[in-house]
């Protein structure tokens, strides 16, 4: 069965002191549950994230990798580096990367395989904006971008992936989707995996939601039968918010 994912997404917050105190706090408020607890910081806080979670199960991810094993690739960082510290995860094609640094389905699409390649599960993010939505398109849109991150990824690596739906106009926002929408989403993305791959498979596969995710809203969310996990901002910068919204989980 899949156990649930609790991902805090920190984005560009916290330096590396104000990541230890915050590791420092969080191991001493959680409690090991049967959720999978994970931390994407950035990069420059993973060494003192690494140190400061040592022997705990609180697992460490990236926010974005680059695609080429290594190189003349100014300001990048490789899945190897973050792998080195003690990363198991990366976020892949979020809103925000897709939306001000030129992710696109393609590049994703080689995030994915380059993360599977070295044994990194990649979170990959879909999600459509507001105008989108609007427009009626937001089933045919997430099921594209599920099809194109996916491209020529083998039905035994595709079980390592963690797909999250995040409406971008959720994100940030405090406008969380109604359990009833992200559900919806949730399902479609579960019924893509299964029509590329088959049911075992489709059953595999953790799908998160994500956008204005908070400890009052995460249980109902959380109950969705194809919600298995949370990709949380801003509530995962303090460390009681976020261990409450990993205990919602835990009661699921
Ligand atoms: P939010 O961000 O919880 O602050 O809306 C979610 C995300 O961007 O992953």
């Amino acid at each position: 069965m899949r156990i649930p994912l609790i991902a805090g997404n920190w984005k560009m917050y916290k330096t590396p002191d104000e990541a230890r105190v915050f590791c420092e706090r969080f191991r001493e408020i959680y409690k090991d549950t049967d959720v999978q607890a994970l931390i994407c910081a950035p990069a420059v806080d993973l060494s003192a994230c690494s140190d400061a979670l040592k022997g705990t199960d609180i697992m460490l991810g990236a926010q974005n990798v680059y695609f080429e094993k290594e190189g003349a690739y100014t300001g990048e960082t490789s899945i190897d580096m973050i792998k080195a510290l003690g990363c198991g995860f990366s976020i892949v094609g979020h809103s925000e990367r897709r939306q001000y640094f030129g992710e696109t389905d393609a590049t994703v699409n080689k995030k994915v395989h380059a993360a599977l390649e070295a044994g990194l599960h990649p979170i990959i993010c879909v999600g459509e904006s507001l105008e989108q939505r609007e427009m009626g398109v937001t089933m045919e849109l997430v099921g594209m971008q599920v099809k194109a991150a996916l491209s020529g990824v083998s039905a035994e690596k595709v079980r390592k992936c963690v797909i999250a739906y995040e409406p971008v106009w959720a994100i940030g926002t405090g406008k969380t989707a109604t359990a009833e929408q992200a559900a919806e989403v949730c399902t479609l993305i579960r019924a893509t995996v299964r029509h590329l791959y088959g049911a075992r498979i489709a059953r595999s596969v953790t799908i998160q939601y994500g956008g204005s995710m908070k400890p009052s809203n995460a249980a109902e969310l959380l109950a969705q039968p194809d919600i298995d996990g949370g990709l949380i901002g801003g509530a995962s910068l303090k460390s009681g918010e976020f261990v409450e919204i990993i205990n919602a989980a835990n009661q699921e």
